[in-house]
């Protein structure tokens, strides 16, 4: 049996992020960094990475209750990756789409969407806790994705029904630095946050619903001026839930004065480093100058990439 090739782009939180965990709306989109899974068929059972086989485990048992299959034939995966890792970019949700619908083609499954977020979501779990969906659902689908859950066994998301006005110019990634928690670490500190001041938690999350909203409606409208005050009003309502670290902060006030805005793109990190920070700014070749005047590592990315896909 000849190879599969499969790929799943990583993503990252135009807004929402924390927020979508407990039901408010998120907005995600997929980036131009992809990760790539190969699978064959093998003679014996094959151990192909370590790290890899409690995820594999995880998802095949999935699998197998999902179609009623009692046994796996044995295979072998092989992996690359242009997704930086922990990082708030989504290489988790990546691996785990990705690993899923190379199994699944493997097994002669044709899957839809929504079971292969199913099957992908457990992977997701089994690295993030209780994720709330959106990485998985926004690596599969590709594109500009709304993304809510209602329930844990409700989650809605729609592909916005617009291309991003031409307006809207470039974004880029400057990394702050990885991040020494997990997104778990992240997501568990939001949730003693919440124990200790739900009010003002609530009241943050409130905010950062209008805000990704109102940022849906720059994208429309190609409105820059909006969307720089969106970015720059949601990074601070997640400063102030505790999810930005010192470093990213002053990176951040320092694009602020340049006219720009930056925020982070997936969990956050205090520790340390916070992650990429998602920048934008109405004239990109300043940003891109600053950025090497002060040594700073950026990724140029396209947003609204395509979703998972079967290559060759
Ligand atoms: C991580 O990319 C985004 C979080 O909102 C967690 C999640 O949605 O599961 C922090």
């Amino acid at each position: 049996m000849r190879k599969i090739h499969v790929s799943a782009p990583g993503k990252l939180h135009l807004l929402g992020e924390h927020a979508v965990v407990y039901g408010k709306p998120a907005l995600l989109a997929s980036i131009n960094k992809r990760i790539f899974v190969a699978i064959s068929e093998t003679e014996k059972k094959k151990v192909d990475n370590p790290s890899l086989e409690e995820l594999k485990k995880v998802i095949e048992h999935a699998i197998k209750k999902k179609y009623r299959i009692s046994k796996i034939r044995p295979y072998t995966i092989s992996i690359s990756s242009h997704i930086p890792t922990g990082s708030g970019l989504g290489s988790s949700a990546g691996l785990s789409v990705a690993l899923t619908f190379a199994l699944l083609t493997f097994l002669g499954i044709k899957a839809n969407k929504t079971t292969i977020f199913d099957i992908a979501y457990t992977g997701e779990s089994f690295f993030h806790g209780i994720p709330s969906g959106g990485d998985v659902a926004t690596v599969i689908e590709g594109g500009f994705l709304w993304f809510r859950k209602e329930f844990e066994f409700l989650k809605i998301f729609t592909p916005l029904p617009f291309k991003p006005h031409k307006n809207i110019g470039q974004f880029i990634l400057i990394n702050s630095g990885k991040p020494k928690e997990s997104t778990k670490d992240m997501v568990e500190k939001v949730a003693q946050f919440k124990i200790a001041f739900p009010q003002k938690t609530q009241a943050l999350f409130n905010s950062q619903e209008e805000l990704t909203k109102r940022m849906v409606v720059s994208f429309k409208d190609g409105d820059e001026g909006n969307l720089i005050k969106c970015i720059k009003s949601g990074e601070q309502n997640l400063e102030k839930l505790g999810v930005v670290g010192k470093k990213a902060q002053s990176l951040i006030r320092s694009i602020e004065r340049l006219g720009g805005a930056a925020k982070i793109s997936g969990a956050g990190g205090v520790k340390e480093g916070s992650g990429m920070l998602l920048v934008y700014h109405k004239d990109v070749e300043r940003l891109l100058s600053y950025a090497k005047q002060k040594n700073l590592e950026v990724l140029k990315i396209q947003i609204g990439s395509e979703g998972l896909r079967k290559d060759e």
